[in-house]
């Protein structure tokens, strides 16, 4: 069977340790954003002053998240790898604390759950899911444990399978709950990013307002039928949500926002946003 590695364990910012059975655990290494370290130094009672009374504060303090993962596997289960889309979501949330703070926070396909560990420092709850191949469900909860230094926030670790959208009322209202859904690197399968933006389409047809947050590598192939490079996943993403957007919004989030996590942020990387019109709903 073919196997992929995740591109970022071609990049060298990180350090790994083997377990037994094929994963690592990896040090994801960030800076600090200034809220994080005044809360923490405060709540520590460690705050002092330097000889012109300013606060003495380094600005370049880093955190580290230890995030087990496997190094490569095959195509059905990436989701156990980290993705540049994790990344890329993880210093978007990091850089606009104020559009995540407090949020009831849904992630879909979370693989590994870096992001979501991200978000849950700010959130008031983060419900991360994906779909429970290869014990993805388990070991999200392992790095949810490990990272629990991070966590402000309740959480909840869900199933949540883009190919079958028959939810029991429990979970359709926990899903619903939410203001805010995050989605990294989920466009790499036709059939996947159908059952995606479906999944989409009935989260977002609620007289709730949301805002969807979509990380994406736009990967360039040489086609021989158009006898040119494509980017033939992203453009079927595109395509799907002509087919079952409702009254959304789709812009683009320019993303030269500051970098908190070491990665290549290469720029073929691309962030959306897709709000739904709640109220068009509403009086539909
Ligand atoms: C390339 S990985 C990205 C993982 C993670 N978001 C990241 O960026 O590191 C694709 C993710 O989509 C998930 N996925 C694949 N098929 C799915 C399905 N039918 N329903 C829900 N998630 C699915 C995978 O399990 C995996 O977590």
């Amino acid at each position: 069977m073919h196997k992929v590695t995740s591109e970022i364990h071609a990049e060298d910012h990180r350090t790994s340790e083997k377990l037994y059975g094929g994963n690592a655990v990896t040090k994801f290494v960030f800076k600090y954003p200034s809220y994080m370290i005044d809360s923490s130094e405060s709540a520590a009672g460690k705050l002092s002053c330097d000889s012109d009374d300013d606060l003495d504060v380094d600005r370049d303090r880093e955190g580290v998240l230890m995030i087990e993962h496997s190094v490569s596997t095959e195509l059905d289960l990436v989701g156990l790898q980290v993705w540049r889309g994790a990344l890329l979501l993880a210093d978007y949330i990091l850089s606009h604390s104020e559009l995540f703070r407090n949020q009831t926070i849904l992630e879909l396909g979370s693989g590994v759950g870096l992001t979501s560990i991200v978000a849950s420092h700010l959130a008031k709850e983060v419900i991360c899911t994906d779909i429970n191949v290869g014990g993805i469900i388990d070991l999200i909860r392992r790095n949810f444990l490990t990272n629990l230094a991070c966590i402000k926030s309740a959480y909840r670790i869900d199933e949540v399978n883009f190919l079958n959208l028959t939810w029991s009322r429990r979970l359709e209202e926990r899903l619903q709950s939410a203001s805010v859904i995050l989605a990294a690197d989920v466009i790499y399968d036709d059939k996947i990013t159908d059952g995606f933006v479906r999944t989409l389409s009935k989260l977002l047809y609620t007289k709730k307002e949301k805002t969807v947050y979509i990380a994406l590598e736009k990967r360039y192939v040489f086609t021989v039928t158009d006898l040119d490079t494509t980017a033939p996943m992203y453009e079927d993403f595109l395509r799907c949500i002509e087919k079952y957007r409702m009254n959304w919004s789709v812009d683009y989030v320019n993303i030269d926002f500051p970098r908190y996590f070491k990665y290549d942020r290469v720029k073929h990387l691309v962030l959306m946003r897709i709000q739904n019109n709640a109220r068009s709903i509403a009086y539909a």
